[in-house]
């Protein structure tokens, strides 16, 4: 991925169309280095005509990102954040652990960390998070808490409980939880949450929280992704602007972050079950040896542990690699 392909798509993101000269000359380089740049973009998801004596149109331009719409409407206090905004990254997430490992961390704001595309995206369990092009919201904030990791348990839910609450405000409704936090719309994953942890036993300690929204997902991109899918665009017919969603997000998390702080996972537990996709049904559970329980979901626990009634009685399991799918 090269920096020159964002300058061409910046000029050519009013879909009109552009000569090959005019852009040459527009960002100081040769003809020859234009359409070799632009040979590359169909990997991006990226849909450009190019016609003989008229040059490059971009068909399906992209709502750029940009901090001055991420903090417009939300009343957002923007110091609390330092936010940094990529064109491209391998993963939010490997930004903000990184950068936690390099440098003494400023405590006064919260590091987030957005990408108009990530090349490495990330998800739980090993997966890949696939996105292209300005096609989702991308992003991760790290929270520095005073407790150590082990008290942290339950924040995986909560972030859950935050990301259906700011799509609730939006009118985006029908969105439920899998447990642990999967955002779903009619059992088609919508969103993801991919928490990572470091930190001393008796704190402080970091979560780095990844969020991945899917807006409006090409073909290509939804033909990588193995499980049902589903994106703002197909649930409201409307082109949304992922900077409005981000910065309620972020003054969302920033709340439940806080509260969290404070209360513990306890306080949003009624809430999360509200949110759940499965309670009271029959699921499966494969466990990270594979092992398969069968049983029927009775809540979570007090630490955001899934719950099931079993042939054995009411057990309870603990976050982690455990998947559940409907029986
Ligand atoms: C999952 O459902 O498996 C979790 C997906 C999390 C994806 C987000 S996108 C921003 C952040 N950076 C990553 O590499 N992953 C998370």
């Amino acid at each position: 991925m090269s920096q020159i392909i964002f300058c061409i798509l910046r000029l050519l993101d009013d879909g009109e169309f552009h000569s090959g000269v005019l852009l040459a000359r527009q960002l100081q380089c040769s003809r020859a280095k234009i359409s070799k740049a632009l040979k590359d973009v169909d990997v991006l998801g990226i849909d450009l005509t190019k016609l003989c004596g008229r040059g490059y149109r971009w068909e399906n331009p992209v709502l750029w990102l940009n901090a001055n719409s991420i903090f417009r409407d939300f009343g957002i206090n923007s110091k609390f954040f330092d936010l940094k905004i990529f064109d491209f990254v391998d993963s939010t997430n490997n930004f903000l652990l990184s950068d936690l490992e390099k440098k003494q961390s400023n405590i006064d704001r919260i590091p987030v960390a957005i990408a108009e595309l990530q090349t490495n995206g990330r998800g739980r369990l090993g997966r890949s998070w696939y996105s292209g092009l300005g096609d989702s919201l991308t992003f991760s904030l790290r929270w520095r808490f005073e407790h150590g990791i082990s008290a942290l348990s339950g924040l995986s839910l909560v972030i859950g409980v935050a990301i259906i609450r700011v799509l609730k405000s939006f009118s985006i409704n029908n969105v439920s939880l899998k447990w642990p936090n999967d955002i779903l719309f009619y059992h088609q994953k919508l969103a993801g949450v991919l928490i990572e942890l470091r930190g001393e036993i008796f704190g402080p300690s970091y979560a780095v929280i990844g969020i991945g929204i899917n807006f409006k997902l090409s073909g290509i991109i939804k033909s990588s992704i193995e499980q049902k899918v589903i994106d703002l665009f197909t649930i409201t017919g409307e082109r949304m602007d992922r900077n409005l969603i981000l910065g309620a997000l972020l003054s969302e998390l920033r709340n439940i972050l806080t509260d969290f702080e404070k209360q513990g996972f306890t306080y949003f537990r009624e809430e999360w079950i509200s949110y759940h996709a499965y309670e009271g049904k029959a699921v499966y559970l494969t466990l990270p040896n594979s092992a398969v329980i069968e049983g029927i979901v009775d809540g979570v626990s007090d630490d955001g542990a899934l719950c099931l009634i079993t042939n054995t009685g009411r057990s309870s399991y603990t976050a982690g690699d455990v998947s559940v799918r409907l029986k």
